[in-house]
């Protein structure tokens, strides 16, 4: 039961834009898994032809149908074999030739993959596609920790002033107010968190906004930043999706209702400073699984939100932070001695 809830779970996999004519490789909790996209939208299937086991993802598109690279046995949208080379025109094709397919969805900008048999619902993103909100998205970035430890660290309030002191914090104002952490229409949700930025989203303009933050799943959180004062909103959500057991690809959603006419790239520049600071943190934390049991670290009261993610994990059942993976059968790089 443990692993259910994440194998029922939707993990983003790659950004839409990104998988064009050709199938894709791409990993899910261990499981190899092909992204094609045709006319009737996007596909995910096990990446495993079921006559001589190579990649589905070594193949192509044509006609909407997926085609093995090796003997070119051609898979519908649906997964069923429908055209074998090979086989005299008078015989049928088995019953049994087909491909083990999983749900998919194009959503968010991202391609979502969901390997379980009753999938939760998608998560809701409502600025996403709000007039008068912009919506850019970076990354994605891989990581070598648990895709717990990375929601974690993007839950944390009180790192803000020394990791990315200057930018998001400043450690002269380090104290965090005591907070509420709710949990409301399925998610946490916490009250306004008041913290003191020196520059905000590198606009360089002191001063105290309020962070609230809101855990949307075990792989997906967000804040949204205000500023009393000010109409001016901007949200991050993160998703991160455990590849295999040692590594992860963490995507962000970053929306603004400002400055609309102003470049994007400056806002992904800040973004990927702001990460690669936490990067070297977070791929240093031990034990590399969270630790679900609460005696085994230490806790302040600033700490709230993570300790209520710890515990709804462990709600949850997803043991000592594992997100359960198969044994990977990702292929090693092959090293070419020179
Ligand atoms: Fe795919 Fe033979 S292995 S067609
Ligand atoms: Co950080």
């Amino acid at each position: 039961m443990q692993q259910d809830k994440l194998w029922n779970d939707w993990h983003p996999v790659c950004i839409a834009e990104e998988l064009g004519e050709d199938p894709k490789q791409v990993y899910v909790l261990g499981e190899r898994v092909v992204i094609f996209r045709n006319e009737k939208g996007v596909h995910a299937f096990k990446d495993l032809c079921i006559h001589r086991g190579a990649a589905l993802s070594l193949g192509k598109v044509v006609n909407g149908n997926l085609v093995c690279a090796y003997h070119a046995w051609e898979y519908n949208s649906e997964g069923v074999c429908v055209k074998i080379p090979a086989l005299p025109c008078e015989r049928p094709i088995p019953k049994k030739a087909r491909a083990t397919v999983y749900h998919c969805e194009e959503y968010l900008g991202l391609i979502w993959v969901n390997l379980g048999d009753e999938p939760a619902p998608l998560i809701k993103y409502p600025e996403y596609d709000q007039e008068g909100y912009r919506t850019i998205i970076c990354g994605p970035y891989e990581v070598k920790a648990n895709a717990p430890r990375i929601i974690e660290n993007f839950l944390d309030v009180a790192h803000l002033m020394f990791v990315h002191e200057g930018m998001l914090g400043d450690a002269d104002h380090a104290e965090v107010v005591d907070y509420e952490v709710n949990f409301i229409d399925g998610r946490f949700i916490t009250s306004k968190i008041p913290v003191y930025q020196p520059n905000a989203d590198g606009r360089s303009k002191g001063g105290y906004s309020d962070y609230v933050y809101e855990i949307l799943s075990p792989t997906t959180a967000r804040f949204t930043k205000t500023t009393e004062g000010s109409d001016e909103e901007f949200t991050i959500l993160v998703t991160v999706n455990q590849e295999d057991h040692e590594q992860t690809r963490v995507f962000m959603l970053l929306t603004r209702n400002y400055d609309l006419d102003k470049p994007d790239e400056p806002f992904r520049e800040f973004q990927d400073i702001i990460f690669y600071q936490d990067l070297d943190v977070v791929e240093s934390q031990k034990p590399e699984l969270l630790p679900l049991d609460l005696q085994a670290e230490m806790h302040l009261k600033s700490d709230a939100l993570t300790i209520a993610y710890r515990r709804w994990l462990d709600e949850l059942g997803i043991e000592n932070g594992t997100i359960p993976v198969e044994e990977t059968n990702r292929r090693k790089k092959r090293v070419v001695q020179g």
